[in-house]
């Protein structure tokens, strides 16, 4: 029976979605800054950078090394999907979220919980980090999305490419639809998404070094791990890990494209086989988690699709991560040092929160019962750490 209380919550929802979807994309001048190093280096493929593969954007022009395109060889400017519904998943993605590097960064901050802010539920223990986000980013729009309105708004933005849907919903834990939420709403709209659980120590616009051009990069992240132990494959699933309880990126990034490809392909497979009901939770890392993120990533800036590959000096590989204190600028994507997204950790070389290149603040161990840390993404693996 549809009670009034439940009329007045789908009003409520249904008009947060509106609000989410119709409202203009913000342009606040977000400048972050960069520093690059050098290492095994990539420059950007021609076919990356120039051919109009991009349906919808216009072909950037200039020349310098870190130009982005989207990554298919050969295809024109106008090319019309006719049957758009059978073609592949990759295919679809990229037509409806196309990548344009000289984009803004968009100045969205995305977080996800069970509660909003205005709830008394939300949680005493969140309060303070859900507020560093607002205070240090004035003019950014923050968003804290309910799983209520995350299925509306991603019904909304994955209409036409009903398989993402499918998976989301074949999902079977609240920590998967989590994962997979981050790289979604990254793809659709770009901005910054942070767990629950994570405070801002210093404003996104002062995490890139000054030396690096805003419109060379689409996307940033941090490292989770690095450990520099024999016995490192005892404890972590990458002798590099990278993190993804914060990630800033612009829409379309080809990394957010196979990343969401890869995870509702995945799924659709399972579901299909049956196995999605028996899942278990050691399993997380490497079906949405930071394993399969992190080898997502890898096989980007590996990929020639993306890159001219004729002056690599071979794969880039976690040897150019491992150790690093200062920014890295690779392609289109800067990796930044261990202290920047994990600081306080005490290991691996990271530094505490006071230093200058530490910028969120992520509580590993915190008070939260697992059932809610669940919900953000933190599996027990990385609990037991
Ligand atoms: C997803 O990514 C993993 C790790 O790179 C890979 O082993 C797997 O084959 C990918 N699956 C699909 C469907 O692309
Ligand atoms: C480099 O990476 C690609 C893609 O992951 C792989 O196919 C190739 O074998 C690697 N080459 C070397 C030298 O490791």
């Amino acid at each position: 029976m549809l009670t009034f209380k439940r009329a007045l919550m789908a009003a409520a929802v249904f008009l947060t979605m509106i609000f989410l979807v119709t409202r203009s994309h913000p342009s606040p001048g977000h400048t972050d800054d960069v520093s690059s190093s050098s290492g095994n280096s990539r420059v950007m493929a021609d076919d990356y950078t120039k051919t109009g593969n991009n349906p919808t954007t216009p072909v950037s022009t200039s020349s310098s090394a870190g130009q982005i395109g989207n990554g298919r060889k050969g295809k024109g400017a106008q090319q019309p999907l006719a049957d758009f519904a059978k073609a592949p998943l990759r295919e679809k993605l990229l037509y409806q979220f196309p990548y344009d590097v000289e984009s803004k960064f968009p100045a969205y901050i995305w977080q996800t919980w069970k509660y909003t802010p205005a709830s008394g539920d939300f949680g005493e223990n969140f309060r303070p980090a859900e507020a560093s986000w607002s205070e240090k980013h004035p003019g950014f729009i923050h968003e804290v999305i309910t799983d209520q309105v995350a299925v509306h708004l991603l019904r909304h933005l994955y209409a036409s490419v009903p398989e993402v849907l499918e998976a989301y919903n074949a999902l079977p834990m609240p920590v998967l639809k989590a994962d997979f939420f981050r790289y979604l709403i990254l793809l659709a709209r770009g901005g910054i998404y942070s767990d629950i659980d994570t405070h801002a120590l210093k404003p996104a616009t002062e995490w890139l070094p000054e030396s690096v051009p805003r419109e060379a990069i689409g996307l940033v992240i941090g490292i989770e791990a690095d450990p520099d132990r024999p016995d490192w494959a005892e404890w972590y699933s990458r002798r590099i890990q990278f993190c993804q309880w914060t990630i800033q990126s612009k829409p379309g990034h080809p990394v957010l494209r196979e990343i969401v490809a890869n995870i509702t392909l995945e799924t659709l497979k399972k579901k299909q086989a049956g196995t999605l009901k028996g899942f278990k939770d050691n399993k997380v890392i490497e079906f949405t988690g930071p394993a399969v993120w992190t080898d997502v990533i890898f096989d980007f800036l590996n990929d020639e699709r993306y890159f001219d590959m004729t002056t690599s000096k071979g794969n880039i590989t976690w040897k150019d991560f491992t150790g690093m204190t200062q920014a890295k600028k690779v392609g289109d994507v800067v990796v930044l040092p261990i202290t920047s997204f994990s600081p306080g950790v005490q290991q691996m070389g990271a530094e505490d929160y006071d230093h200058p290149m530490a910028f969120v603040k992520h509580e590993f161990e915190g008070t939260w019962k697992p059932e809610e840390l669940r919900h953000i993404g933190v599996t027990t693996e990385e609990q037991g750490k």
